[in-house]
């Protein structure tokens, strides 16, 4: 089978390609991800995939990110399976740093997005927004594309980088793209694998807490006790929750009641849960 997209570890080599791809008339499209990849990246790289536009995906798993006593050290890792998927899929060009081409010695620098970085996850896991920003900041410079693609299923993630884009004057559009979730509902994610059968089992009853909760919200139920039902039926399920919250789906404030100041803005649901060792989010618009 024929092989098309090229695997780059250099910065150099990166802006070459990318220049060629620009001299050729094509825009640049950019899809970051940390490998092991699933149906969820292939979503952002088909919607990524337009007439005149060549898909840059990157693979970094990004040490920044993780905490000290989370998952770095057993975060999936497989690249070859990874590019023979962006093959399939038509991909067009790979960046993939080592961890010296990302941070050399000496790399002091911390990109930090104040309030919309704060709450849920950026409380239950604190720095991961600044790693996360940071990296997509250099990723953005690297590549120079002209749009970027993001998960909602990292909701609160999209959310930091539309006001890091803006904050900065990146000049670069940014497209969130639905979750895509196996056939009972769970999102995908690269920690899935993580789960037993028995826990795999289990885990439908996030999606379900936050699809009965947001109709819930959305029919004018108490938000508190809405909430709380949500939380009684995911320890029900052996979760241990971090949180589960209405927020504006712009600003991510959290909101307690139904009617708010701004009320009428979008609004998200939010959860966060441990089923065993291993941490899965999920969010449902409320409407
Ligand atoms: P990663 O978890 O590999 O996810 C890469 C991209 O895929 C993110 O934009 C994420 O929201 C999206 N994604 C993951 N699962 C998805 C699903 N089920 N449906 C739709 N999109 C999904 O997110 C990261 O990596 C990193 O934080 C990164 C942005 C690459 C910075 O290091």
């Amino acid at each position: 089978w024929e092989f098309h997209v090229d695997t780059v570890r250099d910065l150099n080599m990166l802006r070459e390609s990318v220049a060629a791809f620009r001299a050729a008339g094509q825009r640049v499209a950019l899809v970051p991800t940390m490998g092991a990849l699933h149906a969820g990246h292939v979503a952002l790289i088909e919607a990524a995939k337009r007439p005149g536009t060549k898909v840059v995906a990157s693979i970094f798993v990004n040490p920044k990110q993780f905490g000290p006593n989370e998952d770095l050290a057993r975060y999936p890792r497989r690249e070859m399976a990874d590019i023979r998927l962006l093959n399939e899929v038509g991909c067009d060009l790979l960046w993939a740093p080592g961890v010296e081409v990302m941070y050399p010695e000496g790399f002091a620098t911390n990109v930090s997005v104040a309030g919309v970085s704060e709450g849920f996850d950026g409380a239950a896991r604190p720095g991961h927004f600044d790693g996360v920003a940071t990296v997509v900041a250099k990723l953005f410079n690297q590549v120079g594309a002209d749009a970027a693609y993001f998960g909602e299923k990292d909701f609160q993630q999209l959310a930091v980088i539309r006001r890091m884009v803006t904050d900065l004057d990146f000049a670069i559009e940014i497209v969130g793209v639905p979750t895509q979730r196996d056939d009972d509902g769970l999102a995908m994610s690269s920690r899935n694998i993580y789960l037993d059968d028995d826990q795999r089992r289990q885990a439908v009853a996030l999606p379900r807490a936050l699809g009965v909760a947001a109709r819930a919200i959305a029919r004018g139920e108490d938000v508190a006790a809405v909430l709380d039902d949500a939380r009684t039926a995911l320890v029900g399920a052996g979760f241990a929750i971090d949180y589960v919250a209405l927020a504006d789906a712009e600003t991510l404030v959290e909101q307690t009641e139904a009617e708010q100041p701004g009320a009428g803005r979008p609004r998200r649901l939010l959860a966060a849960a441990r089923m065993g060792t291993t941490r899965l989010i999920d969010n449902i618009a409320v409407d």
